[in-house]
């Protein structure tokens, strides 16, 4: 299975992707990357792990359809057929959903669907939450509102600071993301109405 893998910034989870990958762990490669932003730290390392990476500027186009043609193509061109969001701060166009339906899957920092938009973590701890986690979910033309693949709970320990439950969320976030990469691989990711039907493994 390939992936293209939309970034803006620090690319930790696109990075447990391609570790996930040189351990033989994922049953899909990372076939291009594509970042918003120029100075992307995700960029570093897709080009470091061999991954073609590209920055397409949306300050370049006429307006969002034209911008998303152009990842539209670049994605086309790399052969891609699972579109990963990994930390990029985007809503997705009528143009991206129309060439990807049901094959774009965005990494969410809260058990959706509280708490959707920037900033989760801080949003769940200034709530004052006990549990909180991470979502993966299929993209729909709504703010982290789609079908639910996978959810990991993360606990709010006492004392925390918001930048440590972040933390403690994002290592849980590393794992469920090429976590559910395997699923939609291995063809036993189903969406029933607004639900996501698991098959069971072949034995
Ligand atoms: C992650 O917390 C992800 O859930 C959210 O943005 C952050 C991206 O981090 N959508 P990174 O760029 O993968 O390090």
């Amino acid at each position: 299975l390939k992936l293209g893998v939309l970034v803006s910034g620090r690319g930790s989870n696109l990075q447990a992707l391609l570790d996930a990958r040189a351990r033989g762990e994922l049953k899909a490669e990372v076939a291009v990357v594509i970042s918003d932003k120029a100075g992307a730290l995700a960029l570093e390392r897709a080009r470091a792990a061999g991954v073609p990476a590209y920055h397409v500027d949306p300050r370049a186009y006429p307006d969002k359809a034209a911008y998303e043609q152009e990842i539209c193509r670049l994605l086309k061109e790399n052969g891609v057929e699972l579109v990963v969001l990994a930390g990029y701060l985007r809503l997705v166009g009528p143009v991206l959903l129309a060439a990807y339906p049901e094959r774009i899957i965005n990494i969410h920092p809260s058990l959706l669907p509280a708490f959707p938009g920037l900033e989760a973590q801080r949003q769940a701890w200034e709530y004052g939450v006990k549990i909180s986690g991470c979502t993966v979910h299929f993209v729909d033309e709504g703010l982290d509102s789609g079908p639910i693949i996978l959810q990991a709970a993360v606990p709010v320990e006492e004392g925390d600071t918001a930048a440590e439950l972040a933390a403690r969320i994002l290592a849980e976030e590393h794992k469920l993301l090429p976590r559910t990469v395997n699923l939609i691989a291995e063809g036993r990711v189903k969406i029933v109405g607004r639900r996501v039907q698991i098959e069971p493994q072949d034995r």
